[in-house]
């Protein structure tokens, strides 16, 4: 296992680091107890969790005025403190969305979460430092070059929650789904209930709206929960998990913390049966890790790849 792996590793199984998230989550739950903040902080309006978004301008005053502190003259220390200054403005905002994308995390992606933002806190309490030993007259430099390098590990904590945990990310991004017309179950199977079904090993969920048939993905895009396990409220369900909404009609997120849209399928009712299908544009691309990569995927059969499944009950933690 290379060093990074080990230091990964090493965070993600630390238990002591659970008491501490406990405490720091009761905090963080009763501070954003509106559901309008955790609303906008989730970045629902962006189409994409604001965290990352929110994070480079802090990131990039801060890691700049460094930049200038070893590279530049000193004629450029006042410009250096001002990009500090802004940097320490802007960080609450950006601290506040990430600490509520992690009330939505568990375990492993909890711990590191955790170490991530202390690597941060640390970061910034350097800057602060830096920016009030240079109000005094002082270089600052070595408070500056500690808050680069405590945030240098925050961010390649962050990206190891991104990329490798998959905190923020669609957890339907890789998900196939027939694009031709695919027999699911006979229509009078489908009522008002949520009901999944099983194409290709892919979950959908299926009901009926206003009688007609619709169908979306039955995975959560927030962090993978079987939607089907939720409440049918009105026109959308109620993920079982972190209660984002979504409409039944256009997978629309009407309620964060989710921040992507359900794919959505085709339906028509033919001769008593239900058929469906994908057909947005991301349902076309290739995918880069599933079977159909680089080559068409198989036509439908007369419908012998659906198979109609009873749901077991699943873990109610994110994955
Ligand atoms: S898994 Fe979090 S809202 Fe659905």
């Amino acid at each position: 296992m290379r060093g990074s792996e080990q230091i990964f590793d090493r965070i993600e199984r630390e238990e002591r680091i659970d008491p501490v998230a406990g405490r720091v989550s009761a905090f963080w739950t009763s501070a954003l107890r509106s559901e309008k903040l955790r609303d906008v902080l989730s970045g629902r309006q962006l189409g994409h969790p604001l965290h990352p978004a929110a994070v480079l301008v802090p990131a990039g005053t801060l890691l700049s005025a460094t930049l200038l502190d070893v590279t530049g003259s000193a004629e450029l220390r006042p410009a250096a403190r001002r990009l500090i200054g802004l940097g320490l403005l802007s960080a609450p905002a950006a601290a506040l969305a990430g600490w509520s994308d992690w009330l939505d995390t568990a375990g492993a992606e909890r711990r590191v979460g955790l170490v991530h933002a202390a690597s941060n806190i640390v970061g910034l309490a350097s800057y602060a430092v830096s920016w009030r030993q240079r109000r005094r007259g002082g270089s600052g430099l070595a408070a500056s070059l500690a808050g680069a390098t405590a945030l240098g590990v925050g961010g390649w904590l962050g990206g190891h929650l991104a990329y490798a945990l998959g905190v923020g990310v669609d957890t339907t991004a890789f998900q196939h789904g027939p694009t031709d017309w695919t027999d699911v179950l006979a229509a009078s199977e489908v009522t008002t209930e949520l009901r999944q079904v099983e194409i290709d090993g892919v979950p959908v969920l299926l009901t009926r709206l206003d009688g007609r048939v619709v169908a979306i993905s039955d995975r959560c895009t927030h962090r993978g929960a079987p939607l089907h396990e939720g409440e049918r409220t009105d026109g959308c369900v109620r993920c079982p998990w972190h209660g984002s909404q979504f409409d039944l009609a256009s997978g629309e997120v009407v309620r964060s913390p989710a921040t992507r849209p359900q794919p959505v399928y085709e339906v028509r009712e033919t001769a008593g049966r239900v058929e469906l299908r994908r057909s947005e544009v991301r349902s076309l691309r290739a995918n880069p890790v599933g079977p159909s990569a680089g080559r068409e995927l198989r036509p439908a059969r007369g419908g012998d790849h659906a198979a109609v499944t009873t749901a077991e009950p699943r873990a109610s933690q994110p994955v």
